[in-house]
């Protein structure tokens, strides 16, 4: 189990978002998932799509389906929050959605695809306000996160963010500015994690490729496998807490950054 891939990012459950469509769909997806060498997984439906208190039954439903298809994966709840939705969530659906242990617990967050830098900014700093650690899922396709030398990206991962490349980016599914910012964001040292963002079989995971891409910008293979395995392991082992802006930070102007006045978080307080 130790060995193997741990994807934080796919859309599994069926019938809730444009993942799979049903249960035996989802079947399907999660045997993707074992043979590009995942064990353990995070189910991440869009949030908007589902109902999160249906989020603990779901899942549990998923992981009795696959023991009793012997697919050797072992499944958590989570979710894919949209900007947008951040305000929308009571406090109990965000622990929901979040995972890590009470003191460093954290969230996917969706970079918007049509980048809504303000709305995304401004959606992180109210996250981190209550104490959530963020991933922030598939920056590379958002694309003013990379004007100004990665501007906007670098606020984010100051202030403690990991950026979560997605495999089907740096394969160049999502076009060729997706694929060239997920590998300047691998190149330059600033990935968190590799994640799939897995839709199903004509999106599937593609861990594996994305690993030997990653190697082939420079990276070694431990250091890309870690992307894949340690990192995303040590997420849901260890958490992930947020962190104040450096004193002296750069991101004060600008047409579309928030400027967020804060003492430091320290040691974040688990939320409640
Ligand atoms: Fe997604």
């Amino acid at each position: 189990m130790d060995s193997g891939f741990v994807d934080l990012h796919v859309h599994l459950l069926p019938g809730v978002d444009d993942g799979p469509p049903d249960l035996d769909a989802t079947l399907e997806l999660a045997g993707l998932e074992v043979a590009d060498g995942v064990v353990a997984a995070t189910a991440t439906p869009h949030v908007a799509s589902v109902d999160v208190a249906e989020l603990p039954w779901r899942v549990a439903e998923v992981n009795a389906a696959l023991a009793k298809a012997h697919i050797p994966l072992v499944v958590e709840a989570g979710g894919e929050l949209g900007v947008r939705g951040v305000p929308r969530l009571s406090a109990e659906e965000l622990e929901l959605i979040a995972h890590g242990p009470a003191d460093a617990r954290w969230i996917l967050l969706e970079a918007p695809l049509d980048g809504a830098m303000r709305t995304l900014h401004g959606a992180a700093d109210q996250l981190r306000a209550a104490g959530y650690g963020i991933v922030l899922a598939h920056p590379e396709r958002c694309l003013p996160l990379f004007d100004d030398d990665m501007r906007g990206l670098m606020r984010e991962l100051e202030r403690g963010s990991l950026a979560q490349v997605s495999s089907s980016s740096l394969l160049g599914l999502h076009g060729i500015r997706a694929r060239r910012n997920a590998a300047r964001i691998l190149a330059g040292g600033h990935a968190g994690l590799l994640a799939s963002d897995a839709h199903g079989p004509r999106r599937p995971p593609c861990l594996t490729a994305a690993l030997r891409a990653a190697c082939e910008l420079g990276l070694g293979v431990e250091q890309a496998r870690a992307l894949c395995a340690d990192r995303p392991r040590a997420l849901l082992q260890e958490g992930l807490r947020p962190l104040a802006p450096a004193s002296g930070s750069s991101y004060v102007a600008g047409s579309d950054v928030s400027v967020v006045r804060r003492p430091p978080f320290g040691v974040a307080a688990a939320p409640s």
